[in-house]
């Protein structure tokens, strides 16, 4: 048990090494070097750049994102590595892992600059119009109807307002597809947190009547953001260009039309089954699966038929663990084989 709650903690708090998408190719986005133009220029992106603690918060939110990616993918045969020979090739296409990495761009930036907002570490206005919320007219009150909003309500629009500025202000002449799915799935990766926002209330009252509420609006945990866009992912939507130029459609004629909470693509993706620098693919060969599962992570699906290779390993674990007052837990190496699978 203990041990479980060590693992989980160190997971928790492993730095973000490797930023590829916030600092290393430009392609995919560095807000440092969008900026180093943009600062010369006029307009909303210029006043994003003149900001560095709120461009600080939109890195993280960046870092994060790629974070998030990673873990979502892991066990699948595009893993959203942070090489950046291959997110680059990736990102100039329009399959669903493009659109995948695009929506978690445009949360992880709102996420990050709205968490930022309520902790007060940059400038924002509070959300004021939700604290209004309240039933006074009515005299005899439900719990139901009697709660206030309380304190600053988490300002997702603020959120929501800075990632639209950075990432679709420079696209705004375009209607090129590539550049209209691309803003759908922006879009898509916002509503991935709007959607999901919960009210969390606490008692008030004699005796736990509850008679009054006051209640916060909080935003998930980007895990589970990261959760929802997964599925999004998994039931993405092909879609081609319209008729008028300026829009896209469904490529099925009997598919309803894409949601504002979509994925939607336009290419194929390659299988990634094998080493292609074309494709960004460096293949899954070597790959560690799992030799009983059906899914993606299964030897199966991740080896793509090929066949693979088991040995066994020994591994220290923690184990025989004590929870020592006050407040320590000590832990045993014991040695454990374990089985371990690879592609070939
Ligand atoms: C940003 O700052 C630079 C120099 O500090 C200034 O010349 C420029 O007008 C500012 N731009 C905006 C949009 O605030
Ligand atoms: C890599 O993929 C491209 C596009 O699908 C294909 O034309 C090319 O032949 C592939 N190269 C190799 C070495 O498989
Ligand atoms: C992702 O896959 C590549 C090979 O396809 C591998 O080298 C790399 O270690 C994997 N990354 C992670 C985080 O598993
Ligand atoms: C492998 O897959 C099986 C079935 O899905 C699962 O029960 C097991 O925990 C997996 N093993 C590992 C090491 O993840
Ligand atoms: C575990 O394995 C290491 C070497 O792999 C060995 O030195 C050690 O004595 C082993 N520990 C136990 C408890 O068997």
């Amino acid at each position: 048990m203990h041990a479980v709650l060590v693992t989980v903690y160190l997971l928790l708090v492993t730095p973000y090494t490797t930023s590829w998408w916030a600092a290393g190719s430009e392609l995919v986005m560095n807000p440092k070097q969008m900026c180093k133009r943009a600062r010369r220029s006029k307009g909303k992106m210029a006043e994003i750049c003149n900001k560095s603690r709120l461009l600080e918060h939109i890195t993280t939110g960046i870092m994060l994102a790629q974070n998030e990616c990673q873990y979502q993918f892991r066990h699948r045969r595009w893993n959203c590595t942070s090489s950046k020979k291959s997110i680059k090739k990736v990102m100039l296409r329009d399959t669903r892992e493009t659109g995948f990495v695009n929506a978690i761009i445009a949360a992880g930036i709102t996420f990050q600059v709205t968490r930022a907002c309520t902790k007060g570490v940059i400038g924002c206005a509070c959300d004021k119009r939700k604290n209004k919320r309240k039933n006074k007219r009515k005299k005899f009150l439900t719990p139901e109807q009697d709660w206030e909003w309380d304190g600053c309500v988490e300002n997702i629009e603020f959120g929501i307002k800075k990632s639209k500025d950075f990432l679709d202000t420079r696209y705004k002449k375009r209607s090129d597809m590539k550049t209209l799915v691309k803003l759908h799935n922006y879009v898509a990766g916002r509503h991935a947190i709007k959607e999901n926002m919960r009210k969390e209330c606490k008692c008030h009252g004699l005796s736990g009547s509850c008679s009054m509420k006051s209640c916060i609006r909080k935003m998930p945990s980007f895990r589970e953001i990261g959760n929802h866009l997964k599925e999004r992912f998994d039931g993405a939507a092909k879609v081609i260009a319209g008729n008028d130029g300026q829009s896209f459609m469904p490529e099925g004629e009997t598919i309803k039309p894409p949601s504002r909470f979509d994925l939607v693509y336009s290419e194929e993706s390659p299988s990634f089954c094998l080493p292609n620098t074309t494709l960004g693919s460096f293949g899954t060969q070597g790959r560690e699966c799992n030799e009983t599962s059906p899914g993606e992570e299964g030897c199966g699906i991740l080896c793509c038929g090929r066949g693979y290779h088991t040995y066994t390993k020994e591994v220290q674990k923690n184990c025989r663990c004590e929870f020592i007052y006050c407040c320590d837990v000590k832990c045993q190496t014991c040695n454990e084989s374990v089985r371990i699978s690879t592609c070939s």
